[in-house]
């Protein structure tokens, strides 16, 4: 390996649009073991949609605009996402504004029937809704959910033909038949309204529908629950393949929703903090929760999907899920959805709807948890993306455009260090296998305020025995003032933020420092190219 330093450096001096002095960190100093091989459970090949989209039904147009006037914003942050994986996100209008939707074709676009506090008790669409799909990219495809709660199949079927009228069913990647339907007991069903009923609707229904309307076999998104899967949970994947809902031909794959923490109630919003979230033994252990529900829809064969998701449901939280700490734990809970074989996760796009709980700490307006706001708000302030979307970059980027990619997490370093979480990314495209991992993402995720000085949880990754025999080895930074900072201008994914959609700033691709380590500070992920 002559001259390989001089070499090194040259090259990552060429890749690299602004240089970046290495400065000798204090802090703890560790080796990571090199992984060379792909565990035996590292995950299946990953989707490239891995990190995709929800959208609140009756926001849909505020996200999307229309064809006069698609909204910019919108559109400028996913095609920072096309050009990192070389394909749309998926996008799925939905959530629980779906259940009191009706669709006429005499009306334009969206009319809300609301209630004086602003509750949606109603949501009529027309044909012109459509055209707020057209920001998102020409390859994106969209999970189409009908209206289940209001139990009148009209309803529903007018729903599934008009779609696959405006959106074509070579864009439609599977029908949903209502919105966490766990939720419906005591609502728009009985109270006795249990996993079996839910399962017998779905056959009913979906057998109806796919004759009626002469839908291909193999279309349904059976499930999405709200509800986490624990013993107590009324309907889950494992309770409706068991009771059958997969003996006909029409699921295509299932899915469940996934919020950790929530300001639903006072005694969950007590704990929905910065601390709380951004812990990855939390992290994992939450996720680990959907192991069975995984498995059983693999041991049919199907894909299991979040078909929604956030943090802290009923919203989010005003100074934890508008903060950069946010980015963190998307970071950390979509690759660990991977490594648990979750195909795709669609964060929640929205606002706050009265009708979500009678006890919430939040009052209409945009969820504080979306990942951008479309339009100027008072609350908010100007339309811009949150300091959470550079989460979206650094994990397209770690997935890439191969369709190739695998990843795992590594075992953890040390007790000491168990909010630094590794994962390695295997891509033949970019590095044969036999050789080793093509990236490596390290999360950070000890806390690091904007408002202090000092940085407990600084992490120096000796990085030596992954870089034997690569020729150049290319760093990309994901960090921010603060865990708790609000601020987007001051996020960046290699150097470069994002606030109104396009790149601002210079590139910045970091070189390893000359010790062959790699220095994370608290509160920061860095994606490692090979
Ligand atoms: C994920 O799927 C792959 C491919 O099917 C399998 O080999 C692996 O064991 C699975 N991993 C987990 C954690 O289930
Ligand atoms: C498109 O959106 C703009 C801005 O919201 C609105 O003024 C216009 O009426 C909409 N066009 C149609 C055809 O609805
Ligand atoms: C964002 O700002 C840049 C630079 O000022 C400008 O070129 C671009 O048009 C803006 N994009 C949007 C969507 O406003
Ligand atoms: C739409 O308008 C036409 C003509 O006015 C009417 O015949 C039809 O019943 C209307 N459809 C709905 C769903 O209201
Ligand atoms: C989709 O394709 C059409 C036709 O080529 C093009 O006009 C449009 O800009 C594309 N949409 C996006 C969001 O790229
Ligand atoms: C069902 O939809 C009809 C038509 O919009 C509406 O009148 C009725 O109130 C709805 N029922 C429920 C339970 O939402
Ligand atoms: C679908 O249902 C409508 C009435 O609801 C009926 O007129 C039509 O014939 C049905 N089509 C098929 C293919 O079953
Ligand atoms: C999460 O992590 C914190 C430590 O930051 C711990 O105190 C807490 O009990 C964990 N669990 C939950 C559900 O927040
Ligand atoms: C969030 O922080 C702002 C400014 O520091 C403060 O005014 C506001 O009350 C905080 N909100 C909550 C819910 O803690
Ligand atoms: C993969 O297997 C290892 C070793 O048994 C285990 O520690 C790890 O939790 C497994 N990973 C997943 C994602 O299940
Ligand atoms: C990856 O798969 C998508 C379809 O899912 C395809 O459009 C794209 O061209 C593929 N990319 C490569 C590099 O094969
Ligand atoms: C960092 O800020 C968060 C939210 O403001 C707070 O909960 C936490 O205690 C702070 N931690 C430290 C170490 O300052």
């Amino acid at each position: 390996m002559f001259s390989l330093t001089f070499t090194y450096v040259l090259l990552v001096w060429l890749y690299s649009s602004a240089f970046v002095p290495n400065v000798k960190a204090a802090g703890t100093d560790i080796a990571l073991p090199f992984v060379r091989n792909p565990p035996t459970n590292a995950s299946q090949i990953l989707d490239p949609r891995l990190a995709s989209f929800s959208i609140e039904f009756s926001y849909l147009t505020t996200f999307g605009g229309n064809k006069t006037h698609p909204n910019l914003l919108t559109k400028e942050l996913m095609q920072r996402l096309v050009e990192r994986t070389g394909v749309g996100p998926d996008v799925r209008p939905g959530g629980i504004t779906i259940d009191s939707s009706v669709y006429d074709p005499n009306v334009s676009a969206l009319t809300l029937s609301e209630s004086p506090s602003g509750g949606i008790y109603r949501t009529t669409f027309g044909p012109q809704l459509y055209e707020s799909l057209l920001v998102f990219p020409n390859s994106s495809q969209f999970v189409v959910t009908v209206n289940l709660g209001n139990d009148t199949i009209t309803i529903a079927k007018n729903e599934i033909a008009a779609a696959v009228e405006h959106i074509g069913m070579d864009r439609i990647r599977a029908f949903e038949l209502g919105n966490e339907a766990d939720h419906y007991a005591g609502g728009s069903r009985p109270s006795g309204w249990s996993s079996s009923d839910y399962t017998a609707q779905f056959l009913g229904w979906s057998s109806v529908l796919s004759r009626n309307l002469s839908l291909p076999p193999h279309i349904f998104q059976a499930g999405g629950f709200a509800d986490d899967p624990t013993p107590s949970a009324s309907m889950t994947t494992v309770d409706i393949i068991n009771e059958g809902v997969d003996t006909t031909g029409v699921v295509k794959l299932f899915a469940q929703h996934t919020y950790q923490y929530s300001t639903c109630d006072p005694v969950r919003n007590a704990i929905a903090t910065l601390p709380n979230l951004i812990n990855h033994d939390n992290i994992t252990a939450y996720l680990d929760l959907w192991k069975p529900q995984i498995a059983a829809a693999k041991g049919v064969g199907k894909e299991f999907v979040v078909g929604e998701f956030s943090s802290v449901s009923c919203s989010g939280k005003q100074n934890v899920t508008d903060t950069f700490g946010q980015a963190l734990w998307l970071a950390d809970t979509i690759l660990y959805g991977a490594a648990l074989n979750i195909s795709r996760m669609y964060l929640h796009q929205g606002a706050t709807l009265v009708f979500q709980s009678s006890n919430q700490a939040n009052s209409p307006g945009f969820s504080w948890y979306d990942l951008w706001y479309p339009i100027p708000t008072d609350r908010y302030g100007s339309a811009r993306a949150s300091p959470s979307f550079v989460a979206y970059l650094l994990i397209t980027e770690a997935i890439g455009p191969s369709n190739q990619s695998r990843l795992a997490l590594l075992p953890s370093i040390s007790q000491t260090l168990s909010n630094l979480a590794a994962y390695a990314v295997w891509d033949p495209a970019a590095r044969s296998i036999k050789e080793g991992p093509a990236r490596l993402v390290l999360l950070n995720l000890a806390v690091r305020n904007s408002s202090s000085s000092t940085d407990a949880g600084q992490v120096t990754v000796d990085l030596r025995q992954w870089t034997k025999n690569v020729g150049s080895v290319r760093v990309k930074r994901m960090t921010s003032a603060g865990l708790d900072s609000k601020d987007s201008r001051l996020t960046t994914w290699a150097g470069q933020s994002f606030e109104n959609g396009t790149a601002t700033g210079s590139e910045i691709i970091e070189r390893l420092e000359s010790s062959g380590s790699v220095t994370v500070k608290g509160s920061e992920g860095v994606l490692v190219f090979f």
